[in-house]
Parts: C-alpha cells; structure tokens; sequence
C-alpha cells in the first residue's frame, strides 16, 4: 500500500479535509509538521523517508521549495514538484511560461526604478496593478491609478524588504468584479468558481472576503487551464483567470491551493483528487 506524505506548516480546514478524505477512504496519511523537521541535506535522514508520495501544503512559499527539494533529492515524488511550485511561486517565472506557451495573460513589466516603472505605466496606461513577485492572498496587490498615486505607492516600496522593490507591473484587466479559479489536478480541469469582489475591495481573494459561486466548466475555460497548468510543468493546481473584454486572461497559476470554498460550492472532492493524484506519482 503505498503511503501519502501531508506536508505542512498549518493545518487549516483544507489540510484538515485531507486528512478526512484519507480517512474515508482508507488511504494511508503520514503528518509532517514542518516546524519539527530537521531533514538532513547531506548526513542520511530517514524521518522523511516514510511514505512513498508526498502532498506539498506548506503556506510558505520558501518553506515549500526547499522541502520539496530535499524530497525529491532522495528520489520521492512530490505534488507539486520543485520545478513547479518555484515557477508558480515567483509571478515574473510564471509570466513568463504563459507567454512563452502562448496562453493570454495581462500585459506585463518588470523594474526596479522609480523612473523606469513610470515609463512601464505610460506603457501599459493606468490604472495598472503593482504586485510582489512573490506573494498570495491579494497582499501588496495595490491598483495604480495615476502617476502620483504610483509615486507614493512606491515610494513606500522603498523602505520595505528588498524583494518588494522588484516591481511587476500589469495592466488592470477590464474585467466584471470576479474572477475564476479552475481546479486542475494532473491533465483534468476538475471544478471552477467564480470569486466575486466582496463590496470593499477591488481584489477577489477569498482570504479578502471573495465569495466563491459554482461555475460549470465551459471548454475555452477548460483547455486554457490544462494548458497553463501544463506550461509551468504540470501538477495540481488552481488557475486563476480574468473575463477580458472578449477572452479568457490567465493571471495566476497557484501550486499550493486552497479549495475548501470550492468544495462547498462545487460538491468535488478535491482533497480526495489530490490524494489519487499523489498516490498516481509514486506509481509512475
Ligand atoms: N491585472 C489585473 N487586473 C485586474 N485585477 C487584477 C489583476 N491582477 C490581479 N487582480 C486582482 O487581484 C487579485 C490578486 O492578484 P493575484 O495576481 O492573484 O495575486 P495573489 O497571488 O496575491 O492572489 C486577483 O485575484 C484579482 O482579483
Ligand atoms: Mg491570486
């Protein structure tokens, strides 16, 4: 029987769902607290050989990566993979992906200037979106809307940790207030939500107050996300998309994804998918 990794640093109710769906089905779940891990690099360490496949849910990102690497460096499959999740997990790599595999994605810029990213914005007109490269739940993701509102935006930028002085810059989508968030686990879109923008904010998070509604797969949404998932090296993931005027735009692909709005909304069992999907891995 093979044995299923959960890797966090949190539990919260999507993890605990896990937990749940591998009761119910018999699966065999082993629990790695990240915060009592200390996982020999180069000495033989045993703790982390135990199971045979692993989830990745870590909430930080640089926590995630560097187990993942060391997963996978004593040959255990992990979902999402190192190659992945460091692409989904910094939005310039991931950007860059989309575009190279030809999928829509918002017109984008990277500076590191004052001046440079007013020249960007000229670009791209305003009111454009400043965002961390690294970063989730619509933190930073601060909306620009004239040149003086991108000066004190950035001016704040200065006095903060130097990564939050690499500016991506984006055009604002035109889009309703919601997005989509489509489920894709290996190469099958397995449920979609609308997030609709909570009345105070711009952003459609749920972490903000976005309100998940169910939203039947269509097959533009589908093909564009199998194919987003697939140009930042496949796995599990939710792909985040805006209505355009006359298309779909990918903006996000996200390797450690929350789902228990989805689950609610959409009735899938996303927490037994993931399950079937690592346990596929360690077959492979
Ligand atoms: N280019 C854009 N145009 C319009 N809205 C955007 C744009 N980029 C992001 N948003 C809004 O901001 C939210 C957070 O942005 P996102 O890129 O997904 O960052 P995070 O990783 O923090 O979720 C999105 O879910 C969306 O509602
Ligand atoms: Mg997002």
């Amino acid at each position: 029987m093979v044995t299923v990794g959960l890797i966090y640093d949190q539990l919260r109710p999507d993890e605990r769902l896990i937990i749940e769906a591998a009761r119910r089905d018999n699966i065999d779940l082993e629990l790695y607290d990240t915060n009592q891990l200390a996982s020999g690099v180069t000495d033989e360490s045993d703790e982390v050989e135990l199971a045979d496949t692993f989830l990745q849910r870590c909430m930080s990102y640089f926590r995630s990566i560097h187990v993942t690497a060391i997963l996978e460096s004593k040959g255990k499959p992990v979902v999402n993979s190192y190659k992945s999740a460091s692409t989904c997990g910094d939005k310039l790599l991931a950007s860059i992906h989309l575009s190279r595999a030809k999928i829509p994605t918002p017109r984008t810029y990277l500076t590191f200037t004052e001046e440079s990213s007013l020249l960007a914005l000229d670009k791209l007109g305003y009111p454009a979106v400043l965002k961390p490269i690294v970063g989730s739940w619509g933190r930073l993701v601060a909306l620009i809307k004239d040149s003086e509102s991108a000066r004190s935006i950035l001016e704040a930028r200065e006095y903060m940790h130097p990564i939050q002085q690499v500016y991506y810059i984006q055009e604002k989508v035109n889009r309703p207030r919601r997005d989509i968030r489509c489920y894709v686990i290996g190469d099958r879109a397995v449920a979609a939500i609308y997030r609709n923008a909570p009345p105070n904010d711009w952003r459609t998070n749920t972490a903000r107050g976005g309100v998940a509604e169910n939203l039947p797969i269509t097959p533009e949404l589908e093909e564009l996300s199998i194919r987003a998932a697939a140009a930042v090296g496949g796995g599990a993931f939710g792909v985040d998309l805006m209505e355009n005027e006359n298309c779909l735009v990918v903006h996000e692909v996200n390797h450690t994804t929350e789902f228990k709005n989805t689950v609610r909304v959409t009735g899938v069992d996303i927490p037994k998918l993931l399950l079937d999907y690592a346990i596929q891995q360690a077959r492979n």
